[in-house]
């Protein structure tokens, strides 16, 4: 693929597309990108006033750690576009949400998983969750929630990466057997200079975050490309072109096995009705 840079953006007059998480690191940058290229842009922001000057577009709240506040963010919207799951925490001290689940796998992928099945029949166009190079670390445990494990925060953040592979690959293969034309994309950003990256200045946190990180703006253009490009195929993942991923310009990048294991897809998805108490309608 040639370098595709913010100038290859297709216009987006006329397309509505949420961006969660969008106050703060890539979910600003990528807010700033589609509202330039047009898109009416609705930025979900557990904070709604850190948002206020982000980009041109409406600010509406959020909170990923707290379900009641994931379904009336859906309650109040309309048909929409394009779903950009982007919010996250990343490798931070142990916490769980308002609904009990470990802050990790609680917002970086029930909450999503919860806002996507309850915009599902109103978005026309796809589904973009955003992942990390660190999924290879992560595994699926039975204590999904870390209660009886020592808790690690880096292994915790690559479980709920994991979980974003394996829900958004899921999420397209149920979309095609339920004959939908709406897609799902997984993308990456690399590493990436962001609040959520410089909050971690531990040997450990510089070693995994692997070197110099690109600045936003780079690491934005995987998930807007994921969002917007015309010849995407659901199920494909976008992520930096550069070496093992961690900069360059967008294109289709390989994941984990264990991230295209079906069975265990299906697995987590139950799991995920189960603890959210959503029923898909797929
Ligand atoms: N930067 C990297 O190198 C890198 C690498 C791989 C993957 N990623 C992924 O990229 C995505 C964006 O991360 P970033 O680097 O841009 O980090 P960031 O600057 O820390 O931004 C994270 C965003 O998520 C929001 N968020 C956190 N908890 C939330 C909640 N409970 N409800 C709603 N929103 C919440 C934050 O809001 P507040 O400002 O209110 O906290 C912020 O807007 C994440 O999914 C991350 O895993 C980043």
């Amino acid at each position: 693929m040639a370098e595709w840079t913010a100038e290859d953006i297709p216009d987006q007059r006329g397309r509505t597309v949420v961006v969660t998480g969008a106050n703060s690191g890539l979910g600003a940058q990528a807010s700033r990108m589609l509202a330039a290229a047009g898109a009416t842009v609705i930025m979900a922001c557990r904070d709604p006033e850190k948002a206020r000057d982000v980009a041109d577009g409406e600010v509406r709240r959020l909170d990923l750690a707290d379900l009641s506040s994931v379904r009336a963010f859906a309650d109040g919207l309309d048909e929409v576009d394009v779903l950009i799951n982007n919010a996250g925490v990343m490798a931070v001290p142990k916490a769980t949400t308002a609904d009990g689940f470990e802050r990790h796998i609680g917002v970086n992928h029930l909450g999503p998983f919860t806002l996507t099945g309850l915009l599902i029949d109103r978005v026309r166009d796809r589904v973009v969750t955003v992942s990390s190079g660190l999924h290879v670390l992560g595994r699926i445990h039975d204590d999904l929630n870390w209660e009886r494990r020592r808790y690690q925060r880096w292994l915790a953040y690559a479980q709920s990466k994991l979980a974003n592979l394996l829900f958004a690959y899921e999420l397209q293969r149920r979309l095609s057997s339920a004959g939908r034309s709406t897609i799902s994309v997984a993308a990456h950003p690399g590493v990436s200079a962001t609040e959520g990256q410089r909050r971690d200045t531990s040997l450990q946190g510089k070693i995994l975050a692997g070197g110099r990180a690109q600045a936003p703006e780079m690491g934005a253009l995987p998930i807007v490309y994921a969002a917007t490009a015309p010849g995407v195929d659901g199920g494909s993942y976008i992520g930096p072109d550069g070496f093992a991923q961690r900069n360059g310009y967008p294109t289709v990048v390989r994941s984990s096995r264990r991230s295209r294991d079906t069975a265990l897809a299906a697995e987590l998805w139950a799991r995920s009705e189960r603890l959210t108490g959503l029923t898909y309608p797929l």
